[in-house]
This record gives C-alpha cells, sequence and structure tokens, in this order.
C-alpha cells in the first residue's frame, strides 16, 4: 500500500486528480470507478480544469460508479446521477452513454445488481477505482460486517452513515435507507485503487485501513490485500497514524526512485 501525506486537501485531490489524468491521457479506452461525497469533490474539479485546458479528454473513458440510495430518482439533488452530472459530467467531453450507475427504477433490482456486473466485465473491469472512505470503515455502501467477497447488490444503511449523510437532505425531507452498491469483491477487482482521505475526521478511519487489521467490520482495511492501491490523505487525516514519518519516507523514496 503506498500511503501520500499531503499539507491540504487541494495537495492531496490535485495529486489524485494527476494520477487519473495522467492514465486517460494514457490508455485509449479507460475505465474509472467513482465516488460521491465530499472527498472526492476537489478532484473531479482539478480534472474538470485539465480538461478545460486541453490536457486530457474523456471521449473514450467509460465510467461506474460505486453506489446509489434505492428510490432516488436521477433528477433528485441527492441522487449519485444528479452529483455526478453537477460535480463532473456536466463540465466534461464525456458520452452519457458511458457513465454508469447502479440505479434500479423497477422491483427488480437483483437483475439490476447482476446487470451492473455483466457491464463491468464487458468492459474489461476497472482500471482505476476512486474511494472515499466512511468513519465507519465503509468503502462504497459496504457497512461493517459486509462479507468481503460481496458482490453489486443491495445494502441497509447504518444509523452513523444515515446521520452522516442528513446534512445533504432538508429537513423533514424522506432520505433513504437502503443503497445499491458494488461490492466488497467487485471493488478489490478494479486493477488500482485510489483511496482519498480527507480532514481530521477522517483520520482514525485512515489509521484502520492503514494499520488496522484486516476486517469486515472495519470493510476499508480489506485494501491491504490488493496489490495496487494509494492512499492519498491530507495531513489531519494521517494524523493518527502511528508510522507517519515512515510514509513520509518512503514517499520521498518513491519520488527519487522512479523520477530518475
Ligand atoms: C460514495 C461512497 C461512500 C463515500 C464515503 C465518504 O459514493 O461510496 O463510501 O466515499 O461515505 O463520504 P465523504 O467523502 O462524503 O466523507
Amino acid at each position: 500500500m503506498r500511503v501520500v501525506i499531503l499539507p491540504s486537501e487541494l495537495k492531496a485531490s490535485n495529486f489524485a486528480a494527476n494520477i487519473i489524468g495522467k492514465f486517460i491521457s494514457e490508455k485509449e479506452k479507460a475505465v474509472l470507478g467513482l465516488a460521491t461525497g465530499s472527498s472526492t469533490i476537489l478532484t473531479y474539479k482539478a480534472l474538470i480544469k485539465k480538461y478545460e485546458q486541453r490536457e486530457i479528454s474523456f471521449k473514450t473513458v467509460t465510467t461506474f460508479n460505486l453506489d446509489e440510495y434505492m428510490g432516488l430518482h436521477p433528477d433528485h439533488p441527492q441522487s449519485y446521477r444528479h452529483y455526478m452530472n453537477n460535480n463532473l459530467f456536466n463540465h466534461i467531453d464525456i458520452n452519457n452513454k458511458n457513465t454508469f450507475i447502479p440505479e434500479c427504477f423497477d422491483d427488480d433490482y437483483v437483475t439490476s445488481c447482476e446487470n451492473y456486473e455483466s457491464m463491468l466485465k464487458r468492459h474489461g473491469g476497472i482500471d482505476i477505482q476512486v474511494l472515499g472512505i466512511g468513519t465507519n470503515g465503509h468503502i462504497g455502501f459496504n457497512e461493517p460486517t459486509s462479507s468481503l467477497n460481496s458482490r453489486t447488490r443491495v445494502k441497509t444503511l447504518t444509523q452513523n452513515t444515515i446521520e452522516n449523510n442528513s446534512r445533504f437532505f432538508k429537513d423533514k425531507e424522506t432520505q433513504p435507507t437502503l443503497a445499491i452498491t458494488m461490492g466488497i469483491g467487485t471493488i478489490m477487482d478494479a486493477k488500482q485503487i485510489l483511496l482519498l482521505g480527507l480532514g481530521k475526521h477522517k483520520s482514525q478511519a485512515v489509521a484502520e485501513i492503514i494499520e488496522g487489521p484486516v476486517s469486515s467490520f472495519f470493510p476499508g482495511s480489506i485494501l491491504q490485500l490488493h496489490k495496487n492501491v494509494i492512499v492519498v490523505v491530507d495531513k489531519h487525516a494521517a494524523s493518527d497514524l502511528k508510522l507517519y514519518d515512515y510514509y513520509i519516507h518512503t514517499e520521498k523514496m518513491h519520488q527519487a526512485y522512479t523520477c530518475k
């Protein structure tokens, strides 16, 4: 696991955007796995800037989002489709037909989940999966005790997640308690994983995924078993890491070695 600690949220997000941007410019048909939430906003802004400055194009890029609330229409301001349109898709040259979100508009969510997995396979799998981390360790909406081999399915959200996300919903607005999410097994199939942890409130979660035991009780810890993970954090999110100085040193070595 490569741990990159940067001085600010902006620097961490720019770092993540540089990795994604470089990949897109080098691979003709890149497949990105995307996340929503506050952790990814600045990264998407930086990617939009790269597009505007003609550094990158998304014309041949395909995206698969991690998750979506059950029952929220794409036009609902809190739907993840709405978030993606507003924060990325509407500002770049991506073909909307190449943007997938695990939506389900009828009762047949089992088929929707299976179709999502098939579609992923048909596209050759995810090249880079972008992740945030929940304070309870969830990745996607794989809440604590999710099967570490799980595939795309419906999950019941924990009270912790519902409360954390209630800030996005208006008073008295019905907040979904179920979501469709890629499974942990689905996420682990990605060729590369790029996790963003920003802010002091993520410091314990970041320490758990990097230095804690691998456990379904803290789903993000499974990333320790993936061959190609980069965790990008700002110094506040890194503040509970026991080996903080070591990660700073190893990244310096990494930069020196790869820049030769
Ligand atoms: C969102 C997602 C979630 C978030 C996580 C962190 O698509 O899958 O796992 O990444 O809840 O959310 P923020 O970034 O809002 O702190």
